[in-house]
């Protein structure tokens, strides 16, 4: 263990890149044993040489969330290798092309769904159900929904509404949670600087129908954020963090 070892277990789903592996590093960095969930084992193996470099504790799974024989063989995993989970950030996500509603594939819709919401559902129940037999009982799962979760962009009709029905989830985990010493918050995140947001230095369509170029934040201000919720004590809970490019057009978009 390294010398800031706190102890903890941190599962981060899509940590090969962007945001998850942000946060997986800063976790890591900060003591927590972390496990990697992704499907490109490359990818998480790489952030997990980071992690080592930075004298942290990573494991790498690779893990597809929507299918729920891969959710449960991660967690035997780490039923195997650590005995209980600490944190559980459900990070994985993916968008889809922007295109009219009529013109959605209904393949697509589904994968979105399955990607942002079922997915989410599987890791969560599987973690709810370690966290509430584990010794010390409980831990804390922290949803990354979106500013889709307030307001749609144009075109996105399958990542809003699986970005809005997270909201839902986050709430009930929440609530259910109580008894269990499981609390559960969400992290709404603007323009961090990611392959999944770099279109947005390109100029993206707004609700009036312009192209404008929006301004990004570093995704490390999102890992400080995560870090901050995952550090506080289970008797305390940010419910929901909103952490936005201070200049992009949210408050007031349309
Ligand atoms: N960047 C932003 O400004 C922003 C804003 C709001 C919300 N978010 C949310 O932040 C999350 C991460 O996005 P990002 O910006 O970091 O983009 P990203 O770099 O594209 O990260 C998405 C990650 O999800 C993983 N993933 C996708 N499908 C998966 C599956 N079926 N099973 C397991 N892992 C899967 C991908 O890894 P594999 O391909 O290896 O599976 C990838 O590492 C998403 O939920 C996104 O909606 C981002």
């Amino acid at each position: 263990m390294s010398e800031t070892a706190n102890g903890k277990v941190a599962l981060v789903t899509g940590a090969g890149s962007g945001i998850g592996r942000a946060c997986a590093l800063t976790l890591a960095q900060h003591g927590y044993r972390v496990v990697l969930a992704g499907r490109r084992q490359a990818a998480l193996d790489a952030v997990a040489q980071e992690a080592q470099a930075l004298r942290g504790d990573a494991l790498a799974v690779a893990c597809d969330v929507t299918d729920a024989e891969s959710v449960a063989a991660l967690f035997d995993t780490i039923r195997a290798r650590f005995g209980r989970l600490d944190v559980l950030f459900n990070n994985a996500g993916r968008n889809g092309s922007p295109v009219d509603l009529d013109e959605v594939s209904i393949d697509e819709w589904r994968s979105i769904v399955d990607t942002n919401l079922n997915g989410v559902f599987l890791c969560t129940r599987a973690a709810f159900g370690l966290m509430k037999t584990q010794n010390p009982r409980g831990g804390r799962i922290i949803n990354n929904g979106s500013i889709s979760a307030h307001a749609p962009r144009p075109n996105s009709a399958a990542y809003t509404a699986t970005k809005h029905a997270i909201t839902g989830l986050t709430k009930a985990v929440s609530l259910d949670g109580r008894k269990y010493d499981i609390v559960c918050g969400q992290i709404d995140i603007g323009n961090a600087a990611t392959e999944m947001a770099a279109r947005m230095a390109r100029g993206v369509p707004q609700a009036n129908g312009e192209i404008a170029v929006e301004p990004l934040m570093d995704v490390q201000h999102v890992a400080d954020a995560v870090l901050q919720m995952a550090n506080l004590p289970l008797s305390a809970n940010v419910q929901f963090m909103t952490i936005m490019a201070s200049k992009m057009p949210f408050v007031g978009r349309g």
